[in-house]
């Protein structure tokens, strides 16, 4: 699980340990040997550690890692060795989480919302604020988020979409507790919607690649019961000054919410509503700074909304509770001055 500074709470964090700025061993690369994989030679080993026939031993890879800068090295150090590797990839691990590549890259998986979520190179790393958006969507789904018709049941199981869905993290997450959803998650990136297949496929889930809702199968429109949104949402002038590991690591277009960082969340809210059942939620993560826009931008598009903060994981999500339907082309108006656009159903 990625943590942006001191946790001190005992556990074991696949942790974003590397603050900024970056501090290199200054290590370089050295000659490749014949078939060294990636271009990088393995780390010269330690006192009593005999070359490539041990591997690098727990105190050598600690103070590798306490060098190069990192916060949680003895967590890492464990997780690194954990990871079933010959002597020489775990040579090639270290060496890579030294030159800054998020330790969920390297692993291959990331912790989140308690269980383990495969993540590969080039797609978002899960963030524990984003538990918070699981759990307020669990929260609707056991409160009963859709009007139960009289005879108490419903026709369908609820119909639950992780739009955005990178990893396919929150799917994931609310699937394992709630299984009995039908789940469906979308991604733009091909390398997330690949990642998001892994994960998801096994539990049953749908995943989907596209431009947000023209991903969809359109039998979903007004089907929704729970839209969980974790889009991008850093303004694009503020992506310079986040840790190297975001942004080197992790695609722009995982990172970048336009000018103020809040293009996705007119978009989804615009083209939300129309995707949701009646009574349906959208749940949008966005930040403590920017929540009061996001609030805006939703209750315009027609949402009540309210919003939820939770300081232990630093999440902070907006919910929204889709109107009745006599209101939804009036507040689509309002908010583009005009007709829905291509993100709602056809005028
Ligand atoms: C901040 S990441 C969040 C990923 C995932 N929801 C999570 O919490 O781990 C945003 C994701 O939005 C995806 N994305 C960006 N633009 C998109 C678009 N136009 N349509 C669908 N997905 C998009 C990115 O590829 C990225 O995976």
């Amino acid at each position: 699980m990625r943590t942006e500074g001191g946790r001190g709470d005992g556990k074991i964090h696949a942790g974003r340990a590397l603050p900024p700025p970056f501090k290199g061993l200054g290590l370089g690369r050295v000659p490749v040997p014949a078939g060294s994989p990636g271009g990088t030679a393995p780390l010269t080993p330690g006192p009593g550690e005999a070359g490539n026939q041990l591997p690098l031993g727990f105190g050598r890879i600690v103070s590798l890692l306490k060098s190069a800068g990192c916060v949680f090295a003895e967590d890492e150090a464990t997780l690194l060795l954990a990871a079933d590797s010959s002597p020489a990839q775990l040579s090639l691990n270290v060496q890579r989480r030294i030159e800054g590549v998020p330790l969920e890259h390297i692993l291959g998986w990331a912790e989140f919302a308690g269980g383990r979520i495969a993540v590969e190179p080039g797609v978002f790393v899960p963030r524990r604020r984003t538990e918070l958006l699981v759990n307020q969507a669990l929260d609707l789904l056991s409160g009963g988020v859709l009007e139960v018709p009289p005879d108490g049941v419903l026709a369908a199981p609820p119909v639950v979409v992780d739009l955005c869905c990178g990893s396919g993290a929150v799917g994931t997450a609310i699937l394992r507790r709630a299984p009995y959803v039908e789940l469906h998650a979308a991604d733009i990136e091909p390398a997330a919607v690949r990642c998001a297949w892994r994960n998801l496929e096994p539990l049953g889930g749908h995943v989907h690649w596209g431009d947000l809702f023209s991903a969809l199968p359109p039998a979903l429109l007004g089907r929704v019961a729970v839209l969980a949104v974790n889009a991008p949402y850093v303004p694009t002038q503020a992506i310079r000054t986040m840790p190297p590991e975001a942004r080197l690591y992790e695609p722009a277009v995982s990172l970048d919410g336009g000018p103020d960082g809040l293009d996705f969340h007119r978009r989804v809210a615009a083209g939300g509503i129309h995707w949701l059942a009646p009574h349906g939620h959208l749940l949008i993560e966005t930040s403590d700074r920017q929540s009061g826009r996001t609030s805006d931008i939703m209750a315009a598009a027609g949402f009540a909304v309210r919003t939820v903060r939770s300081d232990e994981v630093d999440g902070t999500v907006v919910v929204g509770r889709r109107p009745a339907i006599t209101d939804i082309q009036g507040a689509t108006k309002a908010l583009h001055g005009k007709r829905p656009n291509s993100n709602g159903p056809a005028p």
